[in-house]
């Protein structure tokens, strides 16, 4: 299976059949080493961080050149080294929405092939959903060429946030701590200054009748 990380959004498109010089030029000159008319992508950030109870969006787009038919696409969990399958559907055409099957009770389905959008949600998560989740696709006018990009999901509980919250409030009682001292010192500083200054104005005063 090819395994592509939704870094890249590049439509790595090239002529097909009959446009091979087109399709040539076009490698020589952005250095585009395979054609792929599809495209699957989970965006920018292919991670999240989520508490568990709550629900969370796993994100899956897709994109063709040549156009779709009868696309195939899954959900997949890896779960302890063996595949799951969380849902599955075949988008017909273009702009037409999928009959999603679900295997998975929490599973929802909110994407829409009006947006490309094959994005699924996943209701009240547990510790146990922690892992990876790939999201596959393919496009039988390529040939049975498989696309997927994976996921991966991290479910931390309410102490994490308590240590981070604890973490802040150290560090700003420390900050303040410092400020303080800083504080202080200035301060004392100031303070000895004007005193030593005063001192010497008592001692110019002081003298004179002393002559
Ligand atoms: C998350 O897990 C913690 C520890 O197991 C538990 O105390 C807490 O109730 C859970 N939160 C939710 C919303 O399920
Ligand atoms: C994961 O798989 C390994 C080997 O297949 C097995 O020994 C282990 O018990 C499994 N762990 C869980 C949590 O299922
Ligand atoms: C999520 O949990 C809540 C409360 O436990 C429950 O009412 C709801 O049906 C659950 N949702 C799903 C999709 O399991
Ligand atoms: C996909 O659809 C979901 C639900 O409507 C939405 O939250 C998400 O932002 C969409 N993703 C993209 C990349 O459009
Ligand atoms: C695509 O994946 C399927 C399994 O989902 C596999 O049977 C098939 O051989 C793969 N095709 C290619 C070209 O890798």
């Amino acid at each position: 299976m090819e395994l592509q990380r939704g870094r890249s959004f590049l439509h790595r498109c090239a002529g097909s059949g009959d446009v091979v010089h087109a399709g040539l030029v076009v490698t020589l000159l952005i250095g585009v080493w395979y054609a792929q008319a599809l495209e699957v992508n989970t965006g920018k950030v292919n991670f999240i961080e989520v508490m568990n109870g709550s629900s969370v969006l796993l994100p899956c787009t897709y994109a063709s050149c040549i156009g779709i038919k009868n696309l195939y696409f899954n959900w997949q969990y890896k779960d302890n080294g063996t595949m799951v399958k969380l849902c599955e559907a075949t988008i017909p055409a273009e702009g037409v929405e999928p009959n999603v099957k679900i295997y998975h009770e929490r599973v929802e389905f909110v994407g829409s092939s009006k947006k490309n959008n094959i994005s699924i949600l996943l209701h009240n998560v547990t510790f146990e959903d922690q892992g990876e989740y790939i999201c596959f696709a393919r496009n039988p006018k390529e040939k049975e060429r498989n696309h997927s990009a994976i996921f991966t999901l991290y479910v931390v509980d309410e102490l994490k946030e308590v240590d981070n919250t604890l973490t802040v409030i150290i560090v700003s009682v420390l900050g303040g701590v410092i400020g303080l001292i800083i504080l202080i010192m200035v301060v004392k500083a100031v303070v000895l200054a004007v005193l030593s200054q005063v001192q010497e104005k008592k001692a110019c005063v002081i003298a004179p009748p002393t002559i």
